[in-house]
């Protein structure tokens, strides 16, 4: 059973610190800084998403900041997330400085990007940025089970979440097993695999049964595993199609013809190929 609170179809994730993180964001890796950005998240924010997820290594956060002011929703509806740049020496200095460009005065949720030099030396300036108030929640991205344990182990506060690559094909099971049992949110990032899942024989037929998109049954299925998912479109009609996810059901067979998909053996790590 999962001890993750809302870990079914509910629109918004409780975290271990009691913070209200929406299921759904949208993710703006690879979006130049400018107006396509500004218009992604204004579109986003339009179509109904509450939480946008950016990162100071993305180099956008100021079109961000810009699409959230254009959009008119106001900054406490939105759950908005940025990372740490761990070539960068100071997690709480760098943070005061994302907030600078995102227009904002606290961030929702505040990431190591990854495990760069080690899993605990960037954690003590991630709390302070959180006694600070620069961030409200503190977390990790691109850690597998065996760094979130070191981090744990060292820290005053616990990470509430750990960012990965996860989809059917890329199901790290034992990661999210391990990260539920900690309370940790999983969010997922790249699930649909950069676009590739989408063409897949398995998830088209799943999508064409159901009479969703593929785009949607992959969305779909990390709702259903109790993930956080991040959708990554510049495109206004996927923007609003990949919103569409949370009034239909994957069956049970659905879901393990898609389980099935996994290339990882359901591993405990959080990449195959490392860049740092
Ligand atoms: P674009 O931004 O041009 O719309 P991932 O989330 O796995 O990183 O995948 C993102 C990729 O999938 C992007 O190239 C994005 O293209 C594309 N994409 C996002 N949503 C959809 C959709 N609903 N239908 C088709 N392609 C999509």
């Amino acid at each position: 059973m999962s001890t993750v609170p809302n870990a079914g179809d509910g629109r918004v994730q409780i975290l271990a610190d009691g913070a209200r993180m929406p299921r759904l964001a949208l993710g703006v890796w690879q979006v130049p800084n400018g107006p396509e950005c500004v218009r992604a998240v204004r579109w986003a924010l339009e179509a109904g998403y509450r939480h946008i997820d950016t990162a100071q290594a993305y180099g956008n956060e100021e079109s961000v900041g810009q699409g959230l002011k254009d959009s008119g929703v106001p900054r406490g509806e939105v759950f908005l997330t940025t990372k740490f740049y761990p070539g960068h020496r100071d997690p709480a200095a760098e943070a005061e400085r994302s907030l600078g460009r995102l227009g904002v005065d606290y961030v929702d949720l505040y990431l190591v990007h990854w495990p760069q030099g080690g899993a605990t030396w960037a954690w003590p300036g991630m709390e302070r940025a959180r006694e600070l108030g620069y961030a409200r929640s503190i977390g990790v991205s691109n850690f597998g089970v065996r760094e979130l344990e070191q981090v744990t182990a060292e820290a005053a506060v616990a990470p509430v979440a750990d960012q990965v690559q996860f989809s059917p094909f890329e199901y790290r099971r034992a990661l999210l097993d391990a990260a539920k049992r900690r309370r940790i949110a999983v969010e997922a990032y790249s699930p649909l695999g950069t676009g590739r899942h989408l063409r897949d024989t398995t998830v088209q037929r799943v999508a064409s049964r159901v009479g969703r998109t593929p785009a949607q049954v992959l969305l779909r299925w990390c709702l259903q595993h109790g993930l956080v998912v991040l959708a990554k479109s510049t495109h206004r009609e996927r923007i609003q199609e990949n919103a569409q996810i949370f009034d239909f059901t994957l069956s049970d067979e659905d879901m393990a013809a898609l389980d099935a998909l996994d290339q990882t053996d359901g591993t405990a790590q959080a990449r195959e190929n490392k860049w740092w």
